[in-house]
């Protein structure tokens, strides 16, 4: 029997209302053109072209990666590098024209993936930086290094004008040793729950876990991300109001957040079922925008939930 705590979601088709099967756009009956706030059921690769142009802030690219992997409905199997250097580059060439030539792009990959990653991306955008999302879960292996980071690329279509909102994104830290001086706290703040510094996001994240049964943003889907990591994407490097665009949309976690956080947004997902998951997500934003992790416009590290409601009661 499933445990009370266990906030998975994972019903099947069968038990999604015909309300909210009614939510997903089918690309056959729908016109593209101008569709905002939606998520469409269909192949990116056939639904992109009838997309508006230069319509998207930010898009956000989790495609499956180069391994062999099982989706509701899709069986993605292992390509040789130039093949899956093509796959890329075929996404690649959809997507250009629907950015904003001031627009950021964010590709996650493993690191085997990367290698063959890595030169598409750079022939047609600029790399900004590699960010290494330490990721607590993976399998282990006898015979060689368990694998407990992924990488996340951040580009962007012009080299210079870009949207970074780098005191959107700071990261709060307890202070094991505070430093004073002359008798003031330097760079940290002393409050009733503990010392605290706000610090500059680096390229190393190892303050995000993977969605777990006991959260409530947890869905069946088997590669899904975390809000939290997230959020952090989508306040750096867009605005309120902006749009955001995902074509490999899985169960919804890039557009939950983006509502979450007052931005418009588009998904394409071939599974109806990781469609239904994302939109059920979707309806609940109106209730309950919290970000797990994201508290008084700061990311906290791992395992300090209490000190984040404390933090909250005492404002
Ligand atoms: C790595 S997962 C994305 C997970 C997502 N970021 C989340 O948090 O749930 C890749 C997704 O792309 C979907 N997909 C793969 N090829 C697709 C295509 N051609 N068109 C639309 N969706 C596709 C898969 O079904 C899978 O859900």
């Amino acid at each position: 029997m499933r445990s009370k705590r266990n906030k998975t979601i994972d019903f099947s088709l069968k038990e999604a209302s015909p309300e909210l099967l009614n939510q997903i756009l089918q690309p056959n009956n729908s016109d593209l053109h101008a569709v905002q706030d939606k998520i469409i059921n269909g192949d990116s690769f056939k639904v992109m072209n009838n997309l508006a142009l230069q319509q998207v802030d930010l898009a956000l690219i989790d495609p499956p990666y180069n391994l062999n992997k099982q989706y509701d409905g899709l069986n993605f199997k292992k390509m040789s590098t130039s093949q899956y250097q093509a796959y890329t580059q075929k996404w690649i060439d959809l997507l250009k024209p629907l950015l904003k030539s001031n627009a950021s792009i964010y590709v996650f990959s493993d690191w085997a993936t990367s290698i063959a990653l890595a030169p598409v991306l750079e022939q047609n955008f600029t790399i900004q930086n590699r960010i290494t999302w330490q990721r607590e879960k993976g399998r282990g292996s006898q015979k060689n290094w368990k694998n407990g980071m992924e990488d996340i690329w951040f580009l962007t279509v012009n080299a210079n004008n870009y949207t970074f909102n780098v005191n959107q994104v700071k990261q709060r830290r307890q202070v094991v040793a505070p430093y004073r001086q002359d008798g003031m706290a330097k760079d940290w703040q002393s409050t009733k729950n503990g010392n605290f510094r706000d610090t500059m996001p680096s390229n190393f994240w190892d303050d995000i876990s993977i969605p777990y049964w006991s959260m409530p943003e947890n869905t069946g889907h088997p590669t899904q991300k975390p809000e939290k990591l997230l959020a952090k994407i989508i306040l750096a490097s867009s605005n309120p109001n902006d749009f955001i665009f995902d074509p490999f949309a899985g169960s919804g976690s890039s557009l939950v957040t983006a509502a979450k956080l007052n931005r418009h947004y588009l998904g394409i997902e071939q599974s109806m079922l990781y469609c239904v998951w994302g939109q059920y997500r979707l309806n609940q934003v109106k209730d309950n925008q919290t970000i797990q992790g994201y508290t008084d416009g700061v990311f906290w590290e791992r395992n300090t939930l209490a000190a984040q409601r404390k933090f909250q009661r005492h404002k």
